[in-house]
């Protein structure tokens, strides 16, 4: 295998009225919709569900002082089994979230260990990540120098194997500043491409159908004709960090039999 890097042993362990909106970040460029919201008690949490480790400008997503949110489901660059992460820009409001995360329970799980009693003192949900799943997000977070290298690497690799490919278009990633969390494509005849990769048993999915076009938005859908076509058209082809170039080349192969007339 050529220049694949290799993995090591180790790696740092890194451990009045606010409105939210989501903005998705997949590391690739900086949102305008900050400026237009301070100072008006707008908090902006950034939706960065698949940019663990991405940069943004020269700080890595999540360190850029904004209210940010990471997913570490099964699939993601860093996971932990299923859960997530929010990083507070504030000690009250990590707080916040504490509570908010436990029943609104006001001390640490350390500190009712010590006493007999708790103090609930605020709204609350039962949203706290299980000390399983967090032991898991802790070994994944000390490999994560290698996974980024070869998610990088894997994905550069599938680059250069669809290139020759006609009527395939991968969806654009900047593999030097976002770590690639998928390896997305788009073609025509997408559904039975779709049909022909999963009979051979190779694992293409689609991320994501359009949500306006769920039955649960029914009441606000409108057109959106460049979403709708995007929609049709995407195909995730096998990703994660323990692909091979020969695995590449396999899927990549299969693509171009399956585009074939
Ligand atoms: C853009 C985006 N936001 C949020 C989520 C939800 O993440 P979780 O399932 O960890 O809550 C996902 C899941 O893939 C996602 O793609």
């Amino acid at each position: 295998m050529r220049d694949r890097p290799t993995p090591h042993g180790g790696g740092q362990r890194r451990h009045g009225r606010r409105h939210p909106r989501a903005v998705r970040r997949s590391g690739r460029r900086p949102h305008p919709i900050r400026a237009g919201l301070t100072g008006r008690g707008i908090a902006v949490i950034e939706d960065a569900a698949h940019a663990f480790g991405s940069r943004n400008g020269r700080h890595r997503v999540g360190a850029t002082g904004d209210l940010t949110c990471f997913s570490f489901g099964p699939i993601k660059n860093l996971t932990c089994g299923q859960g997530g992460m929010v990083i507070p820009r504030s000690s009250d409001e990590a707080d916040t979230i504490r509570r908010l995360r436990l029943l609104g329970v006001a001390q640490s799980q350390r500190e009712r260990a010590n006493i007999t009693t708790y103090r609930v003192d605020s709204f609350g949900l039962r949203y706290q990540l299980s000390s399983i799943n967090a032991a898991i997000g802790l070994v994944q977070l000390d490999r994560f120098d290698t996974t980024e290298r070869l998610r990088r690497f894997l994905w550069r690799a599938y680059r250069r194997a669809l290139a020759p490919l006609d009527g395939v278009t991968l969806v654009d990633v900047d593999p030097d500043r976002s770590v690639p969390h998928l390896c997305q494509v788009r073609m025509p005849h997408r559904d039975r491409v779709f049909q022909e990769l999963r009979a051979q048993g190779i694992g293409v999915g689609v991320h994501y159908p359009p949500n306006h076009l769920q039955p649960a938005f029914a009441p606000w859908r409108r057109p959106l004709p460049a979403t709708e076509q995007v929609g049709e058209e995407i195909l995730s082809l096998p990703f994660h960090q323990h692909l091979t170039e020969t695995d590449i080349d396999h899927v990549v192969a299969a693509l171009g039999q399956a585009l074939s007339p």
